[in-house]
């Protein structure tokens, strides 16, 4: 079928659910075959019913967690087995676990959240890369990095160094495949506040505070972003797209900020 992706083969991490069930989403619906993983096994399969209810390109559901080294190896031998080739990585499945001090942070807590957004992001593109050049066509790595990767988030240290290290890590990869002359472009996508689950999932002033009510999205739109509202996972997924596509042929280590203008300044609304 005719659309942006056609013919290539994207994996997307984390993609049971958010940004990453968004971005699969929009990718099968563009005409590529989508390999949707996740820890999640029971929405996981239920987004891939979707896509092919919705008669886009062809997808499946492994589960995968991306801490595991083990696993990397079983999931690309799958996609190997199945489809042959990888054109297009998104590396998309992270957590974000704040503390009222990074003096209150457990050690757990960083290594848990550091080991999903960083070592699962290294873990990628150690195990796809190989895949992607055996194909001979380039491709594309998507990183999911976050605006909290480009500033500083009190009460977010640990998840902004990770989010950092995505963003320099993405360039670093992108100028050894340019060096290496593969055609595999690799670049990073900062989303500012999206309305996903991740908010309900983060304790608002840190587990150490005892406070554990969820964070609202829009409200903390409204006040933090100068479009006024909070941004819907699928203005994240429009971003990939175009970076899995070949529209963004000459885009390598570059970083894409979808944040409803919170990095450019301060806006001072009238209504
Ligand atoms: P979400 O919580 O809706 O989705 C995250 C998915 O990752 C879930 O399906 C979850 O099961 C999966 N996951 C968690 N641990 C995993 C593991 N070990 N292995 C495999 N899958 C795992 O969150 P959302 O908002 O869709 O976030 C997606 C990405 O976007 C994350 O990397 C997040 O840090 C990033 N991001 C999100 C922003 C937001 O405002 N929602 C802002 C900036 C970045």
């Amino acid at each position: 079928m005719a659309g942006q992706v056609a013919d290539k083969v994207a994996l997307v991490t984390g993609g049971a659910s958010g940004i990453g069930q968004a971005i699969a989403e929009l990718l099968a619906e563009q005409g590529a075959t989508v390999v949707v993983t996740d820890v999640d096994e029971l929405k996981g399969p239920d987004v891939v019913t979707g896509i092919r209810k919705a008669g886009g390109g062809e997808a499946i559901f492994l589960h995968h967690d991306v801490t595991s080294e083990e696993r990397w190896a079983e999931v690309v031998a799958e996609i190997k087995r199945r489809f042959g080739r990888l054109d297009v990585l998104v590396s998309n499945a992270g957590i974000g676990i704040g503390a009222p001090s990074i003096v209150e942070m457990s050690l757990a807590d960083w290594r848990r959240q550091t080991a999903i957004n960083l070592d699962g992001v290294f873990l990628s593109v150690k195990y796809s890369l190989p895949l992607m050049r055996k194909g001979g066509r380039g491709g594309s790595i998507v990183l999911m990095s976050s605006l909290a990767g480009l500033r500083g988030s009190a009460t977010l240290a640990g998840y902004s160094a990770t989010k950092g290290g995505v963003r320099l890590f993405a360039k670093s990869v992108a100028m050894e495949c340019a060096s290496a002359g593969d055609g595999i472009r690799v670049n990073s996508v900062h989303p500012g506040i999206i309305d996903t689950p991740i908010w309900g999932k983060i304790p608002a002033g840190g587990s150490a505070s005892g406070q554990n009510a969820p964070i609202d999205a829009q409200e903390l739109a409204r006040m933090a972003t100068p479009l006024g509202r909070a941004g819907e996972a699928r203005e994240i997924a429009q971003g990939v797209l175009f970076l899995a596509s070949d529209a963004s042929s000459y885009m390598t280590g570059a970083e894409l900020v979808i944040d409803g203008g919170m990095f450019a300044g301060t806006a001072v609304r009238r209504t």
